[in-house]
């Protein structure tokens, strides 16, 4: 008997199969109900006792060797069936997935277009800047709040070097190095010492706007910021200038825009008002101006600014200002095919 489990042991040892039926084939011969393994079992009950302990672990090992045998055999053949599901050339290809646009990106790369197309070209500046650029060129007085600590991130306090706390600052830069007219956005990154919630960020995107000429006047800022509602908001929309105060303008306004969510009826979005306020504008103080050498006797303009994250909040009804910065791919997978 020992004989015949070494026979069978070489036929396993060099079978081979050549399709997945040859394989087949070895199982019905080896381990099956009437294959050889049983018919052994079978014998062992008339083996010798003398002989049982050799007999029996033989026929153990015979049995083991043939399962992974057999295993082996149609892994291989189940390895080599996907190496034909990525060959076939026929098939419908995986589906790829492609990602997704930032919602910032998707509104910054928005208002630049629409900015565009009536001839406003884009400038950038450092986030980190002075004294100068931030506040004094932009005739903050002195004592003001947004020069303290507490609003502000100071890298170093004198000299003074800070992180921006508007691209109003980007005005300066351009207006110094560029003679009128000027026509220009300048998109980036801003930060202020707040406290982060839902509503505020210690970091955000704004755009600003500017444009120097001769002869620019108010109608021509509330004529250009109607066409950026519309276009950004859709026809219907209306826009409402609110006076307000910055150290840069004179004279200063707050611009809303209709609801777009209601169409102005009122909701919990504009709190029942039908007006959402987006941006900060007004004529370039002419103090500015001579700040930064452009003589305001012959040249006025204009200025505005706004924050990116808060149109994509309203565009998009989102929420919670944080979204943006978590980088949660179920948020941010939401945006793919938006543009
Ligand atoms: N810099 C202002 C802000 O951060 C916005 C603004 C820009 C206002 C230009 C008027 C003109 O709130």
């Amino acid at each position: 008997m020992l004989n015949k489990i070494k026979e069978l042991r070489q036929e396993l040892e060099s079978a081979t199969a050549a399709a997945l039926d040859d394989v087949e084939a070895l199982r019905l011969r080896f381990i099956s109900k009437k294959g050889q393994l049983s018919q052994l079992f079978e014998e062992f009950k008339t083996v010798s006792p003398e002989q049982k302990r050799a007999v029996g672990q033989a026929i153990n090992e015979l049995k083991t060797f043939a399962l992974e045998k057999i295993n082996l055999l149609r892994e291989s053949f189940e390895n080599r069936g996907e190496q034909d599901v990525h060959s076939d050339l026929t098939r419908p290809s995986e589906p790829l997935r492609l990602g997704a646009r930032h919602p910032l990106s998707i509104v910054r790369n928005e208002i630049i277009d629409i900015f565009g197309h009536i001839g406003f070209n884009v400038a950038e500046g450092p986030e980190i800047e002075d004294d100068w650029h931030v506040f004094s060129a932009l005739n903050f007085p002195p004592e003001h709040p947004a020069r303290d600590m507490q609003d502000t991130f100071f890298i170093q306090r004198s000299p003074d070097v800070l992180l921006r706390t508007h691209t109003s600052s980007v005005q300066v830069r351009v207006m110094e190095k560029t003679p009128p007219p000027i026509r220009s956005i300048f998109p980036g990154r801003v930060y202020r010492n707040e406290a982060i919630s839902a509503r505020a960020h210690c970091l955000f995107h704004q755009v600003e706007g500017l444009l120097i000429d001769e002869n620019v006047s108010f109608a021509d800022l509330k004529q250009v910021l109607l066409y950026f509602s519309r276009e950004l908001f859709g026809e219907k929309s209306e826009i409402r200038l609110r006076p307000s105060y910055f150290p840069f303008t004179e004279p200063s306004a707050e611009m809303d825009v209709s609801c777009s969510i209601c169409g102005g009826k009122g909701c919990n979005i504009c709190k029942g008002t039908g007006w959402l306020e987006i941006l900060g504008c007004g004529m370039v103080d002419p103090n500015v101006l001579t700040f930064c050498g452009i003589d305001p006797k012959k040249y006025t303009g204009y200025a505005f600014g706004m924050g990116i994250e808060r149109i994509a909040m309203l565009k998009f009804g989102i929420s919670d200002i944080r979204l943006f910065f978590e980088n949660d791919v179920r948020f941010l997978r939401q945006f793919s095919g938006v543009a």
